[in-house]
């Protein structure tokens, strides 16, 4: 059913071959237990990261509606704006960006280095504000200003979180069903980090009907379980509802909201251990902000068994850029 529904929307084919599947085979050893990693980080734009799948779907979007350029939201170390710049550039689109600091800092390589560094290379045009408490109403004046100086603006919603950018990860769940069946690993838990929603919503969307026994663990990066969850069920109803689907019986939001403290943006101890060990582990770079404290999730999980037993699967979303944006979390460690 879904994926027929899902064909009927265009989409701007820039990902090429599935993300690989590997498992990770030293962390596996030293855990004591299977993991594998969905490597979404290696998507084909500007570092990578889950924002190409809902951009593929978004861009479509935008140039059916003859738009001329992006206009999008987020913290000034956002992967999403990063990503969404680099497209527009590659698309030949203007690009404007409402940029916060949610975590009131001054360090420089948090104002001027990392994802924000790229935006400069990307020619994106930035406008810091004080915040985006309410991002959907600052981007429609932001797009009103732009009507009035003669351009068509196509918004794109903090982290493409919305029915449309959760297209690109209802086809992510598709593809990675695909990729289970043929390892025929029967997994114990797919974990993700969960923040503006697109991704966990889309996934879990398409992975109830593709594979109704896998259960879809979000991390929260941003806020407790609870108005997490709100958050995913709100996006998986509509798009559902725009895929013109009913969702599967087999749904659930799974949500664990203890990794993302302080607050979003910052990272905690159990981040940086995270992405310590599968750093020195691996060789894989995971991120301070989203994948770090996704991976904390997973291994606290596997250490107070919260977890059925069985190999378990990570999303890595990306999000590397973003250590060079806090050099200084790793003195003292
Ligand atoms: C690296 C990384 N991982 C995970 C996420 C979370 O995805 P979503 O916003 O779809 O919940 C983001 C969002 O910006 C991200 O940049």
């Amino acid at each position: 059913m879904i994926p027929s529904q899902l064909s009927r929307f265009s989409r701007l084919a820039l990902l090429g071959a599935p993300t690989p599947l590997e498992k990770l085979e030293r962390l596996s050893a030293w855990l004591g237990r299977d993991i594998y990693a969905k490597r979404d980080d290696l998507t084909p734009l500007a570092l990578g990261g889950n924002k190409l799948r809902k951009l593929e779907y978004l861009a479509a979007d935008a140039q059916a509606q003859g738009a001329d350029c992006l206009v999008t939201a987020g913290a000034i170390q956002s992967n999403h704006v990063r990503q969404t710049a680099a497209l527009a550039a590659r698309l030949g689109l203007a690009c404007f960006a409402l940029l916060e600091n949610p975590i009131a800092t001054e360090h420089p390589a948090y104002l001027g280095n990392g994802n924000r560094l790229l935006l400069e290379l990307f020619g994106a045009q930035v406008e810091v504000v004080d915040h985006l408490d309410t991002a959907d109403e600052q981007l429609e004046a932001l797009a009103t200003r732009l009507r009035s100086a003669g351009k068509q603006p196509y918004i794109v919603p903090v982290g493409g979180s919305s029915p449309v950018g959760s297209l690109g990860y209802v086809r992510a769940g598709l593809e990675l069903a695909e990729q289970i069946k043929a390892l025929k690993v029967d997994f114990a838990a797919l974990v993700l980090a969960s923040g503006s929603a697109g991704t966990h919503a889309g996934l879990a969307l398409a992975l109830a009907e593709a594979l109704p026994q896998l259960p879809v663990v979000g991390i929260t990066v941003s806020r407790p379980t609870q108005a997490q969850a709100a958050k995913v069920d709100t996006l998986v109803q509509r798009t559902a509802a725009l895929l013109g689907t009913d969702v599967p019986a087999a749904y659930r939001a799974l949500l664990w909201g203890d990794y993302y403290g302080p607050r979003y943006g910052e990272p905690n101890a159990g981040t940086l251990a995270a992405i310590r060990l599968l750093a020195s582990q691996e060789g894989l770079l995971l991120d301070p902000v989203y994948t770090g404290k996704a991976m904390a999730g997973l291994l606290d999980g596997v250490a107070r068994q919260r977890f059925a037993e069985g190999p378990l699967l990570f999303l890595h979303t990306g999000g590397a850029p973003g250590l060079f944006a806090y050099p200084d979390i790793w003195s003292g460690q």
